[in-house]
């Protein structure tokens, strides 16, 4: 009697745990990567490629532009979109000359791809970089930094040490204080210590020039639970106003129209809609809403931006020194009845089309030839393509060096990417 039940606590026990078997995810593209496979297989050059959904693109900047309105003027964040190609595109379509640029090189290039651009820096660099920015600015170049670059300052220190390199090019050097209204990633963390900075350079000749602020407030993204989006909001914007409060004690040197940067792609829906201390915004990733990007406040952008990789290889599921007891785990989880080899991998991006494909934790990631396991159900062959979603966009151009252009589903050019270097 015992021994019966427990057999059948045993039977209850595999019935359960049949229950629990994992679906088969597998299924065929959907229409949309349908096409682009079927392009990709026709006219590519066989080699992983970032593709741009243009029309997608365009959606996205034309939503961002109506939100924005002529209310808050736009800084594009160069490094989340960090092809000249892209940038020349967008600050066309968005009518913008103002770029947020976070790298020596890419200070450079741009001043040379933009000269009539406006350059504002999104972190503090040391001095030694800005030194080599203007060490490789060419002498004829149209590009003017005493009109048209603002460097970031964080600290008294570093303000004294751009006060020195200011002297050393014997040229004004325009800057703006980075302020923390809440990030925790440093700036002059309260008023009285910005007025301090300030008061220094009221008694101190230099050929700094204050140009503003730039609170960023990404935090806003990540309230915890105690916490609502709109009261840490509303908290962050006073906090703003009273950095302009303590600068505005310094007329002679706080300028009459200051700059006020602030947000960035997942915040500035906040400004445009509620009241903002700022007079622009920084915007990039939202442009191709990577997934990092997935949230309420831009739930009505779309992705425009995939990672596109050929199938080398389609292959019977199997884990070194397993062997038959693969066929096991494989009857478990039909997940794993293929193997699919890509070319090149370990992207900051998730497997999306055809659906069901995941990485292998069994197996690990490889950057030369990538390893998805998936059903048959996928319907993928060698020579396929396998769609995957980046994460982000910043640092992922220069792992492709171009951008494929996508439109009405023809491939219709391509843009350079930036290089790192
Ligand atoms: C200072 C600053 N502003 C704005 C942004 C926003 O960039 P994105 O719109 O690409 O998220 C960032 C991103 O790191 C940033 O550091």
């Amino acid at each position: 009697m015992k021994r019966r039940s427990l057999l059948g606590l045993a039977g209850l026990g595999l019935l359960g745990g049949w229950a629990l078997r994992p679906s088969d995810h597998g299924q065929p593209y959907s229409p949309y990567f349908a096409t682009l496979n079927q392009l990709l297989r026709r006219e590519n050059p066989g080699v992983p490629l970032l593709v741009v959904d243009l029309e997608r693109l365009d959606q996205n900047a034309e939503l961002l532009a109506q939100q924005l309105g002529a209310r808050l003027p736009l800084r594009l964040v160069a490094k989340s979109l960090a092809a000249t190609g892209l940038l020349d595109y967008l600050a066309k379509k968005l009518d913008t000359q103002r770029f947020m640029v976070f790298h020596q090189p890419q200070i450079n290039q741009l001043a040379q791809s933009f000269p009539q651009a406006d350059l504002l820096l999104g972190k503090p660099l040391p001095s030694a970089a800005a030194l080599h920015f203007y060490q490789q600015l060419p002498p004829a170049s149209a590009f003017d930094p005493p009109r048209q670059l603002t460097w970031l300052i964080d600290s008294p220190a570093r303000l004294g040490q751009y006060a020195e390199l200011a002297k050393a090019l014997n040229q004004p050097l325009q800057i703006a204080f980075e302020i923390d209204i809440g990030l925790a990633r440093g700036g002059f963390a309260d008023p009285a210590a910005l007025a301090a900075a300030l008061s220094w350079l009221r008694d101190t000749p230099t050929l700094l020039r204050v140009r503003g602020l730039m609170g960023y407030d990404a935090q806003l993204a990540h309230t915890p639970f105690w916490v609502t989006q709109n009261v840490a909001f509303t908290q962050s914007t006073a906090r703003y106003r009273s950095f302009i409060a303590a600068a505005e004690q310094f007329p002679g040197l706080w300028p009459q129209q200051p700059l006020l940067n602030g947000a960035g792609s997942l915040t500035y829906a906040l400004h445009a809609k509620g009241d903002s201390a700022l007079n622009e915004v920084s915007v990039g990733s939202a442009l191709l809403k990577p997934s990092d990007f997935d949230t309420d406040l831009l739930s009505a952008q779309q992705p425009a931006l995939w990672v596109a990789s050929p199938v080398l290889k389609v292959l019977p599921g199997q884990l070194p020194f397993l062997d038959s007891g693969y066929s096991l785990l494989q009857g478990w989880n039909r997940n794993r009845q293929q193997n699919y080899y890509l070319y090149g991998g370990q992207w900051p991006a998730e497997p999306l089309s055809p659906s069901g494909l995941s990485y292998d934790p069994l197996y690990g990631r490889s950057a030369n030839q990538e390893r998805l396991i998936g059903s048959a159900s996928t319907g993928l062959h060698v020579d396929d393509w396998v769609f995957l979603r980046p994460q982000r966009s910043e640092g992922l151009f220069e792992l492709f060096n171009q951008l494929v252009l996508l439109r009405n589903g023809r491939l219709v050019g391509s843009w350079a990417a930036h290089n790192r270097a």
